[in-house]
């Protein structure tokens, strides 16, 4: 991806298109098959440099991975015990989902791990993990103030607990779970507000005895995995910025095949249909233990709303999406209950204020949130402080605009959604890379 994307006016969403696969999933397809035994298929893989990530931390632990073709992976399981010590730090680069969840998968095995990461990941929380994964009987340090590396000690034996979570996040849910199953005697996590299941369905599906529903997940340790075929639906959260996209664009009449619609990630399609959107599910179907669906988007006027705080967790990483679509609604939205946004890849409010604010829209912030009034998005330079979702909502910004929307910071595109400029385009989107 290129540094900088220039986007020009107008224009419409029109045509059929498939969604790459969904990085959460992904992530966790390999974390679970190096882990299993036997031989697991994934299908429909994110070749992305987050869940690339991944992948290479496991085959710097031993682990024979192929990748026979496009978004295809073949794991040869390990089995719990079988991960080897690796000989250098593991770089996880932007990806702050590998180094929350690794540090709960590494945190009693026999050998020492450290977990670095870019300089976006090298400034986020991490204490959210080391704390509850201390109290289980680890050993993890990071820096004074909380941020990575992560210095994992091996050779430690963790106890399960009772973990009610102070925040709403599925990564630190994940981390206590994954630590649980090599923890002696049963760990329970409780959550604060519904959040993404994937770790807890896809342990089901590896064949491990888990309980979860209704705001907690239970599990003891000492099980094991049984190596799986997985086809990973295409990402809800990559799809938003095309739905978003086709909502707000006069004329567009778009068609999003394979959209995973778990629905703790569906906030996206609550908010919008509570805003007016025209989105049809077209076709429905089971896939990897996960609700897909084809999905129908056309262009409706949208009226502005006060989103529903319970909907926040399940539309976590699409509000700077959901941000342009307010700005193209008629009257206020207002967001609260959303401070985890400022947690995320950059201060996602400050910096979509800042963008949206350049680009002539009233926009303004709350500790936990954003109001902003529907106005006439002009054009402008907005920088996306190297967060792969700003850029991307800014670019599809320039189908209402009044001018050309220049991104600055962009290379981190390719952290979740490498095909995102040639897909846009292929929908419609005036959009090029400029180096
Ligand atoms: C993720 C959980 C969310 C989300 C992130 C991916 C996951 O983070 O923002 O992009 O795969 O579990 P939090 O759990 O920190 O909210």
């Amino acid at each position: 991806m290129a540094k900088e994307i220039l986007v020009k006016p107008q224009g419409s969403f029109q045509g059929t298109i498939k969604i790459p696969g969904d990085k959460s999933i992904s992530h966790r397809a390999i974390m679970l098959g190096a882990i299993a035994e036997g031989v697991t298929k994934i299908s429909g893989f994110l070749e992305a440099e987050d869940t690339l990530a991944t992948l290479a931390v496991f085959e710097a632990l031993g682990v024979k991975i192929e990748r026979p073709a496009k978004g295809e992976v073949i794991i040869q399981g390990v089995g719990m015990h079988g991960l080897r010590a690796p000989t250098k730090s593991l770089d996880v680069g932007n990806s702050g989902t590998s180094m929350r969840l690794l540090s709960g998968l590494f945190s009693s095995q026999p050998f020492d791990v450290e977990l670095s990461g870019d300089k976006s990941l090298s400034v986020r929380p991490m204490r959210r993990v080391t704390d509850p994964l201390n109290e289980m009987g680890a050993e993890i340090a990071c820096e004074e103030d909380g941020t990575p590396p992560l210095k994992i000690s091996g050779g430690n034996k963790l106890k399960g607990m009772i973990y009610d979570l102070p925040m709403a996040s599925a990564q630190v849910k994940s981390a206590v779970l994954l630590a649980g199953i090599y923890a002696e005697g049963e760990t329970q996590v409780n959550e604060k507000g519904i959040l993404r299941d994937h770790t807890e369905r896809m342990l089901e599906g590896f064949g491990y005895d888990i309980r979860y529903g209704d705001g907690s997940a239970k599990l003891s340790g000492g099980g094991k995995l049984t190596a799986q075929s997985i086809v990973v639906p295409g990402d809800i959260s990559s799809s938003a910025f095309f739905i978003v996209g086709a909502c707000i664009a006069e004329d567009s009449d778009l068609v999003l095949e394979n959209v995973g619609i778990n629905p703790t990630r569906d906030g996206v399609i609550r908010i919008l249909k509570l805003m007016g959107a025209d989105i049809e599910i077209v076709r429905e179907y089971q896939a990897g233990g996960e609700p897909v669906a084809d999905l129908r988007i056309k262009y409706a006027p949208l009226k502005g709303i006060v989103i529903p705080e319970e909907w926040v967790p399940l539309a976590i990483d699409e509000f700077p999406a959901i941000f342009i679509a307010a700005a193209c609604a008629e009257g206020e939205t207002v967001l609260r209950g959303a401070a985890e946004m400022r947690v995320k890849e950059s201060d996602r409010i400050q910096v979509m204020q800042e963008g949206l604010v350049k680009l002539g829209v009233d926009a303004e912030t709350l500790p936990d949130g954003m109001i902003i009034q529907g106005s006439q998005i002009q054009s402008g330079t907005v920088d996306s402080h190297g967060d792969h979702r700003i850029a991307m909502a800014f670019a599809i910004a320039a189908l209402r605009s009044a001018g050309d929307i220049h991104i600055l910071d962009c290379e981190n595109v390719d952290t979740s959604f490498p095909e995102f400029v040639s897909l846009t385009r292929e929908v419609g989107l005036n959009i090029s890379e400029l180096s």
